[in-house]
């Protein structure tokens, strides 16, 4: 029940003083919000739609009488704000992370053993996980304080997004003020905006009635609804939201993951009634067969099944890997396929001088999204799968991942077509491509390779992509188009080279600010780009140069090995002498430094064209060390080896909580070792500790020395 409805609902408009005025409109707003949640939430409406619109006609009135008295929560908000002006930028206070994924039952076993085995549980002690559909809509943060909706914004890069709280104040599921007394201070509610089935083919029916744009599938329909200029749009499209994480929190309401979206539940927020608590892998992957039977009745689109560790102390000790965390997994339903006629196979060159063959397609829409471009991967599975040209191709599309060629269909194969023969020489710059030799396995490389190296068109030009592109140098108004064109024309052919733009410019007869598209404020702000990355974490640094197998993940663990880059160049070069000498074996000690990783790194610095566009490139830019984890701890910088079973944690949380305190682990013992942790049975590496003098430390003493920085 409402409260009770004011005297002075009778009265007219006209006549109401402001005292009545501002009395009648607090209660309006409790009853409207009161009365949205019950149809919206509830299903459960207590009045008629025409009483509903006497009530909001009611509150306009008031308001246009009284405009100052017009409260923030005034439901005439909900259905048209004034139109906003772009998006502004927020930046989101705990990353918006992704997911890995599991595509098989024995992708989800490993995923709850790796979790069992990094906390290092016996196997009777019981680990709870929530299962989940996942939405296929889009992710959004919303920040509530003290129970009051006050920003909004979408996932973005993951770091910022857009800040979309106007649109989303207009969404009827998600409410201004969470209900309650025991609210927290402040939290960033994350969670799922999508379309419904029935509401996604009703807005594009009366879009294509009003000659307007039709949308793709229910995700862009929501998308394209949510990210709309002007709210009063956003009013008008039906969109739903479920609740199913968090970001910041000041305090959280509970200490799992079920508890948790149990109280978002009870704020009247929407979450899904679909989640269940599972006790291991079968129930797991059982509760994930009946979705997938349940998935079309249950009216909007999900794309798989999440799976999270319920207890909110193992999610914090399991942490996150790159960008997903380690407590949580998305197991994808199987791809969705289409077939359609393959018309060419083109050959590109990668980075990397990878040779890929691309299918070029007559377009087909494949689960909502047309696909005119395939990944046939290369050249065994091309004759594996024995695809030609002019063949019927069946075509898959999962998830986000690049649609590839599944088979062919051979009933319909053209008589006069031929097996694909994969050329030999690299179609960017005619040399030769070879497959290298794995010596482990003396097997050839799936990939065939030019080998022109920085001589190779598509190479450099990649590379500079590469090296400009958001996780590497990210210099901005230098995109993928402005490097193709200043590659084509002799501007910038090599890094080294971007940072004497500006220098050359001056002499050049043809300025930048000449060219097409270009002004002189866009040429100055461009000049301004590039300067300021004239300082660059050693990470990145790293990262740019593009060295096989070296990713952001690599790049940051040889940023942290060395310290700086004069260390880093001086030990790759000593290391390129040769695999008895010390840098080589260092590197390779290094935890997370394969031999493969080790071995392209000094291939890379044993090319006297790839060290001296590393000089030059130092000419112009200075990296900066990398920014210790944690600045405080007494590990940082140390370097420390685990050795022997640890009674507490396991060797893997050991060593991801010593990576956190700015600790380098690795995995044998020299004399530039600082500490041995040793645990029960330890073997050889401690007795090379003692011979070689280093700290040995018991676990109890280890957790006593980094204690407190957790
Ligand atoms: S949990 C740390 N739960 O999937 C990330 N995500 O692939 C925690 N998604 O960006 C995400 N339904 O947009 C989670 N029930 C669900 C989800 C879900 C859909 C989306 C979300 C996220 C993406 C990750």
């Amino acid at each position: 029940m409402g409260k009770a409805r004011p005297a002075t609902a009778d009265i007219a408009v006209e006549k109401l003083n402001e005292q009545q005025a501002r009395a009648e409109l607090e209660w309006l707003a409790t009853e409207i919000t009161r009365h949205d949640a019950l149809y919206y939430r509830s299903d459960a409406p207590e009045i008629a739609d025409s009483e509903y619109d006497v009530l909001r006609r009611r509150n306009e009135q008031i308001e246009a009488m009284f405009p100052q008295l017009r409260r923030s929560d005034s439901p005439s908000l909900k259905v048209g704000a004034t139109p906003i002006e772009g998006f502004g930028k927020v930046r989101h206070r705990v990353p918006m992370l992704s997911l890995g994924n599991a595509f098989s039952d024995e992708d989800v076993v490993d995923f709850v053993a790796r979790v069992r085995r990094f906390l290092g549980l016996a196997e009777d002690e019981p680990l709870n996980f929530t299962a989940e559909p996942k939405i296929d809509g889009l992710s959004i943060s919303l920040r509530y304080e003290s129970g009051r909706l006050i920003e909004a914004a979408t996932r973005g890069d993951g770091a910022e997004g857009e800040n979309v709280t106007a649109n989303v104040k207009t969404m009827q599921t998600i409410p201004e003020h969470l209900a309650g007394n025991d609210l927290p201070g402040s939290i960033d509610i994350r969670g799922e905006i999508f379309m419904s089935h029935a509401d996604f083919q009703k807005l594009n029916a009366d879009q294509q009635a009003a000659g307007s744009k039709t949308f793709a599938n229910p995700r862009n329909a929501a998308a394209g609804s949510l990210r709309q200029l002007d709210p009063t749009v956003t009013a008008q499209r039906p969109l739903h939201f479920f609740a199913y994480g968090w970001g910041e929190a000041q305090p959280l309401p509970g200490n799992t993951q079920s508890s948790v979206v149990d109280a978002f539940k009870q704020w009247g927020l929407p979450t899904n009634p679909e989640l269940i608590l599972c006790q291991n892998a079968e129930e797991l992957i059982s509760y994930y067969r009946d979705l997938e039977l349940k998935r079309a009745s249950l009216g909007y689109d999900i794309d798989g099944i999440v799976y999270k560790v319920d207890r909110l102390d193992f999610q914090e000790r399991l942490g996150f890997v790159s960008r997903a965390p380690r407590w949580a997994v998305a197991h994808k339903f199987p791809a969705e396929q289409a077939t359609t006629v393959l018309n060419d196979i083109e050959i590109q060159v990668g980075r990397t001088g990878a040779l890929t063959p691309v299918a070029k397609l007559e377009p087909v829409t494949v689960g909502g999204v047309v696909v005119s471009n395939a990944t046939l991967h290369n050249e065994d599975e091309i004759a594996r799968k024995d695809v030609r040209i002019g063949d019927t191709v069946v075509v898959q599309r999962a998830g986000d991942v690049i649609p590839q060629v599944v088979s062919a269909v051979l009933e319909k194969r053209p008589e006069d077509a031929q097996p694909f023969e994969f050329p030999d020489v690299c179609p960017a710059c005619g040399s030769h491509a070879v497959r290298e030799l794995d010596e482990k396995n003396e097997k050839l490389d799936a990939v065939r390779r030019c080998t022109g190296g920085l001589i190779c068109p598509a190479q450099r030009v990649e590379r500079l992509k590469h090296f400009v592109s958001r996780t590497a140098f990210d210099i901005d108004g230098l995109g993928d188009k402005s490097i193709q064109a200043f590659y084509e024309d002799g501007l910038i052919q090599s890094p080294p080279e971007i940072f004497t733009l500006e220098a050359r410019d001056k002499s050049s007869l043809k300025k930048l600010k000449d060219r097409e598209g270009w002004g002189s404020q866009s040429a100055r702000k461009l000049f301004a780009a590039i300067d300021a990355r004239r300082r660059i974490s050693l990470d990145r640094f790293v990262f740019a140069l593009g060295i096989r197998h070296v990713g952001e993940t690599t790049a940051k663990v040889l940023a942290r090995s060395y310290g700086d880059i004069t260390a880093f160049k001086t030990a790759m070069i000593a290391a390129s002498q040769g695999t008895d000498s010390e840098a080589w074996l260092d590197l390779n000690n290094i935890d997370g430094i394969g031999e493969t990783v080790a071995a392209a790194i000094v291939e890379f610095f044993a090319e006297p064209h790839n060290v001296k566009v590393v000089d030059d490139l130092l000419a112009e830019v200075e990296p900066q060390p990398l920014e210790a984890v944690a600045t405080a701890s007494p590990v940082t910088g140390k370097s420390v080896v685990f050795t022997g079973t640890l009674k507490k944690k396991s060797r893997g949380e050991a060593k991801a909580q010593a990576e956190r305190l700015g600790a380098k682990v690795a995995g044998s013992v020299s004399k530039k070792t600082d500490y041995v942790v040793a645990g029960a049975d330890a073997g050889s590496k401690l007795t090379k500790a003692r011979n070689l003098g280093v700290t040995v430390l018991t676990e109890d003493e280890w957790d006593e020395l980094v204690s407190g920085n957790f």
